[in-house]
Protein backbone atom coordinates (compact mmCIF):
# COMPACT_ATOMS: atom_id res chain seq x y z
CA UNK A 1 0.00 0.00 0.00
CA UNK A 2 0.95 3.84 -1.13
CA UNK A 3 0.61 6.24 1.64
CA UNK A 4 1.43 9.59 0.84
CA UNK A 5 1.57 12.96 3.37
CA UNK A 6 1.52 16.38 3.04
CA UNK A 7 1.06 19.62 5.14
CA UNK A 8 1.07 23.16 5.14
CA UNK A 9 3.91 25.46 7.35
CA UNK A 10 1.37 24.79 10.15
CA UNK A 11 1.87 20.75 10.38
CA UNK A 12 5.38 20.66 8.79
CA UNK A 13 7.17 20.22 12.09
CA UNK A 14 4.50 16.90 12.53
CA UNK A 15 4.70 15.61 9.32
CA UNK A 16 8.36 15.49 9.42
CA UNK A 17 8.12 13.44 12.65
CA UNK A 18 5.71 11.11 11.32
CA UNK A 19 7.80 10.68 8.04
CA UNK A 20 10.64 10.09 10.30
CA UNK A 21 9.02 7.27 12.47
CA UNK A 22 7.93 5.40 9.78
CA UNK A 23 11.03 5.82 7.66
CA UNK A 24 12.53 3.92 10.54
CA UNK A 25 10.67 1.43 10.40
CA UNK A 26 11.39 0.94 6.55
CA UNK A 27 8.08 2.29 5.15
CA UNK A 28 9.15 5.51 2.95
CA UNK A 29 5.90 7.68 3.00
CA UNK A 30 5.09 9.86 -0.46
CA UNK A 31 6.55 12.96 0.58
CA UNK A 32 3.92 15.73 -1.31
CA UNK A 33 5.56 18.92 0.51
CA UNK A 34 5.57 21.60 1.77
CA UNK A 35 9.13 21.20 2.34
CA UNK A 36 10.20 24.03 5.34
CA UNK A 37 8.60 25.99 7.33
CA UNK A 38 7.88 28.73 5.14
CA UNK A 39 4.19 30.16 5.30
CA UNK A 40 1.98 28.68 2.72
CA UNK A 41 -1.33 28.06 1.22
CA UNK A 42 -3.39 24.92 3.09
CA UNK A 43 -5.76 24.57 0.11
CA UNK A 44 -2.77 23.82 -2.83
CA UNK A 45 -1.55 21.08 -0.28
CA UNK A 46 -4.77 19.63 0.01
CA UNK A 47 -5.09 19.83 -3.62
CA UNK A 48 -2.06 18.18 -4.59
CA UNK A 49 -3.20 14.68 -2.26
CA UNK A 50 -6.41 14.88 -3.69
CA UNK A 51 -4.93 14.93 -7.11
CA UNK A 52 -2.29 12.43 -6.50
CA UNK A 53 -4.71 10.20 -4.94
CA UNK A 54 -7.66 10.94 -7.73
CA UNK A 55 -4.47 10.00 -10.29
CA UNK A 56 -3.86 6.48 -8.40
CA UNK A 57 -0.60 7.61 -7.29
CA UNK A 58 -1.10 6.57 -3.49
CA UNK A 59 -3.85 4.64 -1.86
CA UNK A 60 -4.03 6.96 1.00
CA UNK A 61 -3.33 10.29 2.28
CA UNK A 62 -2.06 11.74 5.45
CA UNK A 63 -2.85 15.79 5.25
CA UNK A 64 -1.87 17.76 8.30
CA UNK A 65 -2.70 21.63 8.96
CA UNK A 66 -2.53 23.78 12.22
CA UNK A 67 -5.75 22.57 13.28
CA UNK A 68 -6.59 19.76 10.40
CA UNK A 69 -9.65 21.99 10.07
CA UNK A 70 -9.00 24.18 6.60
CA UNK A 71 -7.05 21.50 4.93
CA UNK A 72 -10.07 18.97 5.20
CA UNK A 73 -12.00 21.08 4.24
CA UNK A 74 -10.67 21.67 1.45
CA UNK A 75 -9.99 17.78 0.32
CA UNK A 76 -13.22 17.21 0.97
CA UNK A 77 -14.68 19.10 -1.67
CA UNK A 78 -13.77 17.05 -3.98
CA UNK A 79 -16.07 13.87 -5.29
CA UNK A 80 -14.25 10.24 -4.16
CA UNK A 81 -12.28 12.47 -1.38
CA UNK A 82 -13.27 11.10 2.51
CA UNK A 83 -10.60 13.11 4.64
CA UNK A 84 -11.28 12.40 8.23
CA UNK A 85 -9.80 14.69 11.44
CA UNK A 86 -8.98 11.85 13.59
CA UNK A 87 -9.01 13.68 16.98
CA UNK A 88 -8.82 10.54 19.10
CA UNK A 89 -8.57 6.69 19.30
CA UNK A 90 -12.12 5.74 18.87
CA UNK A 91 -12.14 8.05 15.69
CA UNK A 92 -9.55 6.46 14.43
CA UNK A 93 -10.88 3.54 14.69
CA UNK A 94 -14.73 4.21 13.19
CA UNK A 95 -12.82 6.63 10.19
CA UNK A 96 -11.79 3.55 8.68
CA UNK A 97 -14.52 0.85 10.16
CA UNK A 98 -17.81 3.15 8.83
CA UNK A 99 -16.26 6.04 6.74
CA UNK A 100 -13.75 4.36 4.80
CA UNK A 101 -12.06 7.31 4.97
CA UNK A 102 -9.11 8.14 2.34
CA UNK A 103 -7.16 10.75 3.62
CA UNK A 104 -6.28 10.89 7.76
CA UNK A 105 -6.10 14.37 8.86
CA UNK A 106 -4.12 15.90 11.94
CA UNK A 107 -3.18 19.39 13.79
CA UNK A 108 0.38 20.10 13.81
CA UNK A 109 -0.76 22.81 16.34
CA UNK A 110 -3.17 20.84 18.44
CA UNK A 111 -1.90 16.41 18.65
CA UNK A 112 1.03 15.14 20.10
CA UNK A 113 3.10 12.89 17.58
CA UNK A 114 2.88 10.05 19.91
CA UNK A 115 -1.31 10.44 19.55
CA UNK A 116 -1.08 10.41 16.21
CA UNK A 117 1.37 7.79 15.21
CA UNK A 118 -1.04 5.70 17.62
CA UNK A 119 -3.75 6.72 15.75
CA UNK A 120 -2.23 5.83 12.18
CA UNK A 121 -1.63 2.71 13.38
CA UNK A 122 -5.12 1.68 14.28
CA UNK A 123 -6.74 3.38 11.69
CA UNK A 124 -4.24 1.24 9.27
CA UNK A 125 -5.21 -2.22 11.42
CA UNK A 126 -8.67 -1.64 10.70
CA UNK A 127 -11.02 -2.83 8.41
CA UNK A 128 -13.97 -0.86 6.57
CA UNK A 129 -17.41 -2.80 7.37
CA UNK A 130 -19.24 -2.42 4.29
CA UNK A 131 -22.57 -3.25 4.13
CA UNK A 132 -25.21 -0.50 5.15
CA UNK A 133 -21.95 1.71 5.36
CA UNK A 134 -21.39 1.62 1.46
CA UNK A 135 -25.00 2.58 0.88
CA UNK A 136 -24.46 6.35 2.96
CA UNK A 137 -21.05 6.18 1.26
CA UNK A 138 -22.90 6.24 -2.42
CA UNK A 139 -25.00 8.71 -0.93
CA UNK A 140 -22.19 11.19 -0.28
CA UNK A 141 -21.14 10.72 -3.66
CA UNK A 142 -24.20 11.41 -4.77
CA UNK A 143 -24.84 15.23 -3.26
CA UNK A 144 -28.21 16.50 -4.02
C1 LIG B 1 -2.14 28.50 9.06
O1 LIG B 1 -1.75 29.54 9.88
C2 LIG B 1 -3.41 27.85 9.59
O2 LIG B 1 -4.50 28.69 9.38
C3 LIG B 1 -3.64 26.50 8.93
O3 LIG B 1 -2.55 25.69 9.19
C4 LIG B 1 -4.85 25.72 9.40
O4 LIG B 1 -4.87 25.58 10.78
C5 LIG B 1 -6.14 26.10 8.83
O5 LIG B 1 -7.20 25.52 9.13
Amino acid sequence: MKIAIASDHGGFELKEQIRKHFSSLGTTLEDLGTHSADSCDYPDIAHKMVLCLLQGNADLGILICGTGIGISIAANRFKGIRAAILYDDFTAEMAKKHNNANIMVFGGRTMKVEDVIRRIDIFLHTEFEGDRHNRRLAKIEEGI
